[in-house]
């Protein structure tokens, strides 16, 4: 029986951090799994973080060739739609996100970690998150509606026993840049045509608009994926990180073409207000299959 990453199902973290990571030239992918297996959370159980670690599909295949789904790839090209507007593939080989419950904690873990992984890896990417109007993304509209609850959370992310990669996930990371100002310049009913729900009260909208939101990444089509996005920036430059989990890397490539108007040349209507500014897909194993790689004992 493989477990997985406590922490993609820690729902309620107010802060997080996402850390993207290259591997340095020259150094090996078996080194980079190892350093990432000896990045341990604090043992408290006040004020704790929630770490998820991921790896390039590509670059753990070569590690533990088994061990992940055989299809799965890595975000290697920009995905561009029918009038050219594309999603940037910024593939990086590993990842690390931190959840806690206040920024300072998330902050010193981040940077222990980034400093633990110096050794073989530069710092790629990273984002701040944090919650806005308790369940709200940046656009103002409840996200998250539509997930699986907590019972069936698992069922969807986690790669069923007996597959190659059991108890991992696939992760979908992507940063989308709001454009505020075109946003904001719209009537709520208009924002609510471009989602496909209510702003209020999360109430579907019936007939869908074809270009709604909802419509283009409808889980009835699709499949089912679960989501832990959370809003990211500044005041002056902000937006939504997509964090996707899923036992399969389709459902989650498809709504993306769907989204760009891949699927039936319409584009979804909230890709004119947002933009993704980065890309990328991760396997995040089993605790068991990243512990084997671990060198430092644990603490007494
Ligand atoms: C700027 C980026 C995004 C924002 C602000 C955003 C926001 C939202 C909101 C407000 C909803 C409706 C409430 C809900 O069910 O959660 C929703 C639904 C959904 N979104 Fe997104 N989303 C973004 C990007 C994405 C991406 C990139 C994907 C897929 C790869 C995606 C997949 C979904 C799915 C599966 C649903 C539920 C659809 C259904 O009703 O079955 N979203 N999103």
């Amino acid at each position: 029986m493989s477990t997985a990453q406590s922490g993609i199902f820690a729902l309620g973290s107010p802060s997080h951090a996402y850390l993207e990571f290259d591997l340095q030239r020259g150094k090996d992918a078996g080194a980079l799994i190892k350093a990432m297996a000896d990045v341990r959370e604090p043992r408290t159980t006040v004020g704790g973080v929630n770490f998820v670690s991921g790896f390039r599909p590509e670059l753990w295949r070569n590690v533990v060739p088994d061990g992940v789904p055989t299809d799965l790839t890595g975000f290697n090209h920009n995905l561009t739609g029918p009038d050219a507007y594309e999603m940037p593939g910024t593939q990086h080989d590993a990842v690390l996100w931190l959840s806690g419950s206040s920024y300072d904690v998330v902050f010193d873990e981040a940077r222990q970690a980034i400093n633990a992984l110096t050794v073989v890896t530069t710092i790629a990417d990273e984002a701040s998150g944090w919650p806005y109007r308790r369940y709200r993304d940046l656009t103002g509209f409840v996200d998250g509606t539509k997930n699986p609850s907590l019972l069936r959370a698992a069922d969807v992310a986690l790669i069923a026993e007996g597959k190659p990669g059991a108890g991992g996930t696939i992760l979908l990371l992507q940063q989308w840049e709001h454009d505020v100002t075109a946003w904001e310049s719209l009537s709520e009913q208009t924002q609510e045509r471009v989602i496909g729900r209510t702003k209020t009260d999360s109430i579907e909208l019936d007939p869908q608009p074809p270009d709604s939101h909802v419509h283009q990444t409808d889980q009835e089509v699709f499949g089912n994926v679960f989501r832990r996005n959370m809003p990211y920036g500044t005041v002056t430059s902000h937006g939504t990180m997509f964090v996707g989990f899923c036992c399969e890397q389709r459902p989650l490539q498809a709504m993306l073409e769907s989204m760009v108007g891949l699927k039936d040349g319409v584009r979804d209507g909230l890709t004119r207000y947002t933009r993704p500014l980065t890309g990328a897909y991760y396997f995040i194993p089993a605790v068991e299959a990243i512990r084997r790689f671990a060198t430092l004992a644990e603490a007494d």
